[in-house]
């Protein structure tokens, strides 16, 4: 029997590999409709998704990369003229990178992909989730920040070193986190509930994708890793299970866990709006 009946709509970023797929693909499977914005095409082989397409209960939205602004701008225009809401969403795109890289906006990749540009996101489809039923949103995070040592803005916008995973990875998950916990009250107004989620360790390494993690880590993710299900579900848990009345907790292990650097959160959440006021809000003429 399906607990959630087919009206319920879920919006995800990064549904086309890993996590984001088999997140897609569960709910697919319990009869709810997916919003997918993602760059890459989903798998050509996979049946059930381009049934979901065909019936419509899959609908993609291409996307350039995330990071870049002005492709960005568009793709969520489009989402914003095209569907009326938005139940669930899921701001999962992501993932660590071998080196330090800056987006077209000039700020360190991994803080623009994946602190900046959920806030955004959230930011322009909070009128579609004031529509939904469920009014809640789910920002994959990571405990890689347990590692993180020291937290202040300009470490986030000007890493002086770096280091896989542990570096900017971690921080920018960290400050993801941090303004999880800052904007609840805010959102809390509008009937939104949101929390950040640790998807647990998932084998989603690619053939042929650079996958900016230590070595070692890569060795121990191919052997001993969960396959993207386990995530999928720590989210789908995240998003339904028993925290669901829950608002701005980090949830690790599917438990709520106490974050580091709580007294940065709403500086953390200042800069990001700050950001997206000047920077993603084309002035009006
Ligand atoms: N795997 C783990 O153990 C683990 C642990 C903790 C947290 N996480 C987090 O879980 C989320 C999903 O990761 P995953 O392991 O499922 O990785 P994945 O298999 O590499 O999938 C990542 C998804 O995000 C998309 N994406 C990445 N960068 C993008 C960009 N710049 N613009 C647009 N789309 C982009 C990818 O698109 P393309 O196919 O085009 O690359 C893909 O659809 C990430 O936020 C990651 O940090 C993962």
């Amino acid at each position: 029997m399906n607990k959630y009946p087919r009206e319920h709509i879920a919006f995800i970023t990064g549904a086309s590999a890993g996590i984001g797929l088999e997140l897609t693909r569960k709910l697919l499977a319990e009869d709810w409709q997916v919003i997918a914005l993602n760059r890459s095409d989903f798998p050509a082989d996979d049946r059930s998704i381009h049934d979901a397409v065909k019936r419509g209960s899959l609908r993609i939205y291409k996307t350039d990369d995330l990071s870049d602004y002005a492709s960005l701008r568009r793709t969520l225009e489009a989402i914003k003229s095209k569907e009326q809401r938005i139940d669930i969403l899921f701001n999962n795109a992501g993932g660590s990178f071998p080196k330090l890289s800056y987006s077209k906006q000039g700020r360190e990749m991994h803080y623009e992909l994946l602190t900046v540009v959920p806030y955004i996101i959230l930011t322009e489809l909070t009128a579609l989730l004031k529509m939904g039923h469920l009014k809640t949103v789910v920002n994959t995070s990571s405990s890689a920040f347990k590692f993180t040592k020291e937290f202040t803005i300009d470490i986030l916008e000007r890493p002086k070193s770096f280091r896989k995973l542990i570096g900017p990875y971690a921080t920018s998950k960290l400050a993801l986190s941090l303004w999880t916990q800052a904007i609840a009250s805010q959102l809390a107004k509008e009937g939104i509930m949101i929390r950040s989620v640790d998807p647990g360790g998932n084998n989603t390494l690619r053939r042929g994708k650079q996958s900016g993690l230590p070595l070692l880590v890569a060795v121990l993710m191919k052997l001993f890793f969960s396959p993207p299900t386990h995530g999928a579900n720590k989210l789908y848990e995240g998003a339904l299970g028993e925290h669901r009345a829950k608002t701005g907790v980090f949830l690790l292990k599917g438990q709520v866990t106490d974050l580091k650097f709580k007294d940065q959160a709403l500086n953390v959440l200042d800069r990001i709006q700050a950001i997206y006021e000047h920077e993603f809000v084309p002035p009006k003429s």
